[in-house]
């Protein structure tokens, strides 16, 4: 019995640094990206109870399995309290995320999206940079005004935190919001709605899986 709980314990120990080693190196953005709230660097839950509330949808570590849920690891901590004040002023139209997120003070909000921020940064293992999706001229040029916004690059130091990291995130969860913005009552967003109204139907798919698909700087799912 004694050797048992040993191994039972060495196990839950090993496990556990483990998972700090590989959360420190998923931790790690560069430059002005970089995830700096002193309660999550190591990427401690700063409140379990409220992040496994989280989990029953978004999946463990904000990684969802669910096709119309977002991932929400490693995505811009700016970006998840923008959308989370949102939720709760209702100003983005969710019932389910409208209740999660009421409860919820201004600091724990601050916290649970410098957790999921500091998720990591994992990238895809199937693609180097590209996408599995070729692009027509049109989406092509089209895309390039997307990254201006949603890439990190010159034209978007400043804001880029208020930007949502597409690459990586599922393609139905983009398709939906995509759809949203083209129905102009969910969320409000009056660029969003310009782009979104340049997209045909299969269009909208097709963007969506270009971006799911392509090298991406969030943390990915399982699916
Ligand atoms: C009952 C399921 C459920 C629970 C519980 C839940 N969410 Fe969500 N969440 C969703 C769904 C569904 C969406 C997509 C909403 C939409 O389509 O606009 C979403 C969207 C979001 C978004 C927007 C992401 C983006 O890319 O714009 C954030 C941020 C978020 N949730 C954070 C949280 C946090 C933090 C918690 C825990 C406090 C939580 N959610 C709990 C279902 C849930
Ligand atoms: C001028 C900046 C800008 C441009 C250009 C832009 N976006 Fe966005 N996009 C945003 C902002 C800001 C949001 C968040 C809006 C909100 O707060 O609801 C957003 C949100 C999104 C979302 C929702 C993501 C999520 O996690 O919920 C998708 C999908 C999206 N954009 C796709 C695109 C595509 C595709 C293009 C090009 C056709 C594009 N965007 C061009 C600024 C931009």
């Amino acid at each position: 019995m004694k050797t048992m709980a040993w191994i039972i314990g060495l196990t839950a120990a090993i496990s556990i640094f483990y998972g700090q080693l590989t959360r420190g190196a998923n931790t790690a953005p560069t430059g002005q990206e970089t995830a700096s709230s002193a309660t999550t660097e190591t990427g401690k839950p700063p409140m379990p109870q409220v992040v496994a509330q989280c989990a029953t949808c978004h999946g463990e570590d904000g990684v969802s399995d669910t096709r119309y849920v977002p991932h929400l690891a490693g995505q811009r901590r700016g970006y998840l309290m923008i959308q989370l004040r949102a939720f709760r002023d209702n100003t983005r139209n969710n019932p389910g995320m409208h209740a999660v997120v009421r409860p919820l003070s201004e600091s724990a909000i601050e916290d649970t999206a410098a957790y999921y921020w500091a998720q990591g940064q994992v990238k895809r293992s199937n693609t180097d940079g590209g996408s599995s999706v070729n692009l027509d001229q049109k989406l092509t040029e089209l895309v390039e005004k997307c990254d201006r916004c949603h890439e990190p690059n010159e034209f978007n130091k400043d804001a880029i935190q208020q930007y949502p990291i597409l690459a990586g995130q599922r393609r139905e969860y983009l398709a939906h919001e995509m759809r949203d913005f083209q129905s102009k009552h969910m969320r409000e967003n009056a660029m969003m709605y310009a782009m979104t109204d340049l997209l045909a139907g299969e269009e909208v798919d097709k963007l969506a899986t270009y971006y799911e698909t392509r090298r991406s700087t969030m943390r990915v799912g399982r699916h």
